[in-house]
């Protein structure tokens, strides 16, 4: 069956800054420990020719958010954020109101930066924090401290970010129920906007992978879970997604537009893009090279691969997307974002709503509690019956 999109579809901006002054342990993203020189003008410049080669595939788009993510983007100068940020704007349509992130590690923050980066036109900080004790964060290999993490969040208060989100992580090598409490409780008096709260996982080709820490044992990791979800509702932070908690109104656009199945176009070494053709009515995904040395190698191509994708695939990547959102979506957004009718899935809905993984409800796609905490279950009925 042939693809019909109708509605336009959100694009957003991903902007992957791959340096980071040490490798975590734990850490599968495409980071490198940064040598003495960073090359930032020179990865500025083939970012800018990046994303002038991809603007053609976007033209006439609006852009509803940006994100520096990382890698340790607040590793770079305010200055060369600054640049990227007005050679997008000389090219690119965006609104005063568009949500503009950046990431930052608090052991790479000081004062002035913080500021530039506000003036510069981000208005959103997400800091990894990963906890506020100092023996889980040497355990995890990190740069900062409990203190230098206070005062990252102070810094970056001073320097006017009203919106910034928190990384925090449990489930951490020796962490029990009460550890996991206190840096949740610890992070929510700082009264952020948004916390993200991962559970560690030991991703292969990690130091972790290899030489496993002792993790907590299963009811331990429930507990947190169940505690934590309890205390962050408590402070008026409610779970939007597996991992994301927000007051009212402070929702990650950037993250919701990926598990809305919105469009994305991802400039930088091994950045992802997502992108619909209302001409050829395809969606197309294209990665760009991962080695940022090979990024930075003039006489190298930076497209890695790129393929239209299938139904199959697009069926399947807009449940795995969708379904991490609490309350789930309208079953509207799927014919939009798919450009498929909803009878192709219909079979596997029913079927699913029988399990009880998927509430009964013809307005809206949404996970019981049950299919949230068996999300892979669920996600997998849609893979097996698309
Ligand atoms: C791309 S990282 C970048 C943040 C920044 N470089 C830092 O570490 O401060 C985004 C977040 O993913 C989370 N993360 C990374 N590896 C993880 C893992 N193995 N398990 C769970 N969360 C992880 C951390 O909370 C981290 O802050
Ligand atoms: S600082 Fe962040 S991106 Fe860099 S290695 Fe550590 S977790 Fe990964």
């Amino acid at each position: 069956m042939k693809q019909h999109f109708t509605a336009p579809i959100p694009l957003s901006l991903y902007i992957h800054l791959p340096w980071c002054v040490r490798k975590c342990p734990y850490c599968d993203f495409n980071s490198h420990t940064a040598g003495p020189n960073l090359p930032e003008e020179l990865y500025v410049h083939h970012l800018i020719r990046d994303l002038e080669e991809n603007l053609p595939a976007v033209w006439g788009r609006r852009l509803t958010s940006i994100f520096f993510g990382g890698g340790t983007p607040s590793l770079f100068s305010a200055r060369a954020i600054e640049r990227i940020l007005t050679e997008i704007n000389t090219r690119w349509r965006f609104g005063p109101d568009i949500e503009i992130t950046l990431e930052a590690n608090p052991g790479t923050v000081d004062e002035s930066r913080f500021k530039d980066f506000r003036q510069a036109g981000v208005n959103r900080l997400s800091l990894g924090l990963q906890s506020l004790q100092d023996d889980k964060l040497k355990a995890l290999g990190r740069i900062h401290d409990r203190d230098h993490a206070l005062r990252a969040i102070e810094i970056a208060q001073q320097a006017g970010f009203e919106n910034f989100n928190l990384d925090l992580m449990h489930g951490l090598p020796n962490q029990t129920v009460s550890d996991a409490l206190s840096d949740l409780r610890d992070a929510l008096a700082t009264k952020p906007k948004h916390v993200s709260w991962y559970q560690l996982t030991i991703e292969p080709n990690t130091l972790f992978h290899h030489q496993p820490p002792t993790l907590p044992s299963e009811e331990v990791l429930w507990e947190i879970q169940e505690q934590g979800k309890i205390l962050l509702a408590e402070q008026g932070l409610q779970a939007y997604e597996v991992s994301a908690y927000s007051r009212p109104h402070a929702e990650c656009a950037h993250n919701l537009n990926y598990w809305e199945f919105g469009d994305y176009l991802g400039i930088g070494a091994g950045a992802h893009s997502k992108i619909t053709d209302m001409e050829k009515q395809t969606v197309t995904r294209h990665w760009q090279v991962k080695n940022p040395r090979d990024y930075l190698d003039a006489t190298k191509k930076w497209r890695a691969e790129e393929r239209i994708l299938s139904n199959k695939e697009i069926i399947f990547e807009f449940m795995l997307n969708a379904m991490r959102l609490t309350q789930g979506v309208p079953v509207t957004l799927f014919t939009e974002r798919t450009g498929l009718p909803l009878s192709v899935i219909e079979p596997t809905r029913l079927a699913a709503i029988k399990k009880g993984l998927l509430i009964e409800n013809s307005e809206q796609l949404c996970p019981t509690e049950l299919g949230q905490r068996f999300l892979n279950d669920l996600i997998e009925m849609f893979l097996q019956h698309a």
